[in-house]
């Protein structure tokens, strides 16, 4: 089946939150208690993704893949100040290296430039591999490790910034 992807719909509330969750019991595992991380999580996603997607005035953009019915990843992001502040971008873990994560970002920066951002940036987990690799692939600027809250709990994170958004739009288009 062919890969797709298009703007999320408050349909897909349901498939990202399950999507989301299940990556994050794997790869953020060490900040959850036993508890939080069981339906407590996923609840928590549910009203994160209502809360970008319901309505008719969303705070962003929130893009998706998909192959038939079923989800292969997503991405999402907020103006704020003329940036792009991309907040999620993941991958179904089988479905990585073959290319749908550069085409969400891409797809995802065009949207949020025609929605006026000059720049961007993109939150990813502190301590995750490769992550000089990434930033280098696409043309954007590491920076520090910072806190930040997510579902409730306060994680390490750091920043990839493009200080132009053509840059990183430039980046996705490069195969
Ligand atoms: C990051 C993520 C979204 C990439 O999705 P993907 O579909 O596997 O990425 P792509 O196949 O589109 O790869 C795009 C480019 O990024 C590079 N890349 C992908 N994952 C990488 C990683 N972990 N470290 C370094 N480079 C990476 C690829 O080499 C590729 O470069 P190329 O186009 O020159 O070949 C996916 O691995 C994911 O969901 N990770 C979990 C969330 C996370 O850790 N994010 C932090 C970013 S490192």
């Amino acid at each position: 089946m062919p890969l797709t992807l298009r703007t999320a719909r408050v349909g897909d509330v349901a498939r990202i939150s399950k999507l989301h969750a299940d990556l994050w019991r794997d790869s953020r595992a060490a900040f959850f208690d036993a508890e939080f991380i069981e339906d407590p999580l996923e609840a928590a996603m549910v009203a994160q993704w209502q809360e970008l997607l319901r309505g008719r005035k969303r705070p962003g953009q929130v893009v998706v893949a998909m192959t038939g019915h079923q989800l292969e990843g997503f991405a999402n992001a907020v103006l704020a100040a003329g940036t792009a502040q991309i907040d999620h971008l993941e991958v179904r873990e089988k479905m990585r290296g073959r290319g749908i994560g550069r085409s969400l970002l891409g797809l995802l920066a065009q949207r949020m430039r025609q929605d006026g951002a000059r720049a961007a940036t993109l939150a990813v987990p502190a301590g995750a591999e490769g992550l000089a690799r990434f930033a280098k692939r696409f043309g954007g600027i590491l920076g520090p490790v910072v806190e930040r809250e997510r579902v409730g709990h306060p994680m390490p994170e750091r920043s990839i910034a493009w200080a132009d958004i053509n840059r990183l739009i430039g980046a996705c288009a490069t195969s």
